[in-house]
């Protein structure tokens, strides 16, 4: 574990000794070129943007990690594409797997702890063409995968997530259509309370039957991950697995109308699915970008993506979380700021929250800023603008923000 530099005189936030500091991302948000997934089709029907060469991260991993390495992070959550490693059925691709397997030693080497999803939306172009997580043999066909990958990186890792929110993947592609498969449930226009700002014009089918679809999906969701979680303890059993999962905090006012819709919400976005998995987790990653109080007057100023300036919800996030007993992690949180005049304070706020939650009980050990670069925002495509570092498309060239280094004392005071 790297020494953290402890300033105790401006510390009144000291988080615990162990804890890990660093950013996120994802493989297809960041590699580029990557062909043969359901996204990459997508872009090809014109439903979603290309992701293109993205940040060519898949060549400038080395380079990225010294930039997150000056800015104090100490750990890295990132994604490992399936496509890549599986670009057919049951047929591995050992050239990608080795390439992870530099990538997570690149980090090692920095004295950065590497946090590794195994899958963060995509889905091969094999698996989504025979119907994805539809199918009831998905949970056996993930779990080999998974398998698969620890086996090749239990040297470098030793923290897996099995997947990145569940909830947001299926309501995406099976509620809202705005993703693939692009199955819209007919009256979702009419239950739609999320505000996820604009979409890329995606054509969708819609009708009643995406609904049940979605139930199945979520179900197959939960069985793939308790699936993988015991396919990877086969591999690797010193290994902590996680559940990535995406809390909106529905919270309200005094009225016990709203506040009751409230506890109805929380329990149909977050503990619905917690509950099938929860067995089959060491620890859980929390990703908060959404609030959503029922009976509220009160206005918020707005993140580029059009989602209140909220990161005090964090707090409410993690004590909801707090109840099922495992270590968490703040797996993603952070805002889009194309200006850069909001983020370092969102972030401080954001971390006292999280700080506050440890006080009170939150057994929290580390934090990942969204992201750490620029990046692909689904089906936004690249003009929402996350990261710590910018990035510009045209030459690829990497500039800090200076947000940033405001998170950069954070991580290296070990507090606020
Ligand atoms: C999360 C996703 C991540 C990124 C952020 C902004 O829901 O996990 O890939 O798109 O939102």
């Amino acid at each position: 574990m790297p020494q953290k530099n402890i300033d105790t005189h401006t510390v009144t936030h000291k988080f615990p000794d162990d804890f890990f500091w660093g950013a996120a991302s994802a493989s297809y948000q960041v590699e580029g070129g990557i062909l043969n997934t359901d996204w990459a089709q997508a872009a090809e029907e014109g439903r979603v943007p290309y992701a293109g060469k993205a940040c060519d991260h898949y060549n400038r991993y080395a380079e990225d990690f010294d930039i997150a390495k000056s800015l104090g992070h100490d750990a890295h959550r990132m994604s490992v594409e399936w496509a890549r490693i599986e670009p057919e059925e049951g047929k591995f691709n050992m050239e990608a797997i080795l390439h992870y397997q530099k990538v997570a030693q690149a980090l090692q080497k920095r004295g950065m702890h590497p946090g590794i999803t195994l899958w963060h939306f995509t889905l091969p172009l094999w698996f989504a063409n025979r119907g994805g997580f539809e199918r009831d043999d998905a949970p056996e066909i993930f779990a080999r995968y998974a398998a698969f990958v620890v086996s090749h990186l239990k040297d470098y890792c030793h923290h897996y997530a099995t997947m990145n929110e569940p909830i947001v993947y299926a309501s995406n592609g099976w509620l809202r259509g705005t993703w693939p498969p692009f199955k819209r449930f007919a009256l979702f226009d009419v239950l739609s309370i999320t505000n996820s700002g604009r979409q890329h014009e995606a054509r969708y089918t819609k009708g009643l039957r995406p609904f049940f679809t979605y139930l199945r999906v979520v179900k197959n969701l939960a069985r793939a991950h308790n699936a993988a979680y015991d396919a990877i303890k086969d591999v690797l059993l010193a290994s902590d697995v996680s559940m990535v999962k995406h809390v909106i905090l529905f919270h309200a006012n005094k009225n016990p109308f709203n506040q009751l819709i409230a506890r109805v919400m929380n329990w149909w976005w977050t503990h619905r699915f917690m509950k099938m998995v929860i067995g089959k987790c060491d620890s859980i990653g929390l990703n908060y970008y959404i609030h959503k109080k029922f009976g509220d007057t009160q206005t918020y100023e707005k993140t580029d993506m059009d989602w209140d300036i909220y990161p005090e919800g964090i707090y409410d996030c993690l004590m909801m979380l707090k109840r099922y007993k495992k270590p968490l992690y703040i797996s993603e949180a952070g805002l889009a700021d194309a200006r850069d005049d909001r983020r370092g304070m969102y972030i401080t706020k954001q971390v006292e929250a999280v700080w506050q939650a440890i006080q009170n009980g939150a057994d929290v050990r580390g934090h990942f800023y969204w992201s750490l670069l620029d990046n692909y925002e689904w089906a936004l495509g690249y003009e929402k603008r996350f990261g710590l570092v910018a990035i510009d498309y045209e030459t690829l060239e990497r500039t800090i923000r200076p947000s940033a280094y405001i998170y950069k004392q954070i991580c290296e005071r070990n507090g606020i």
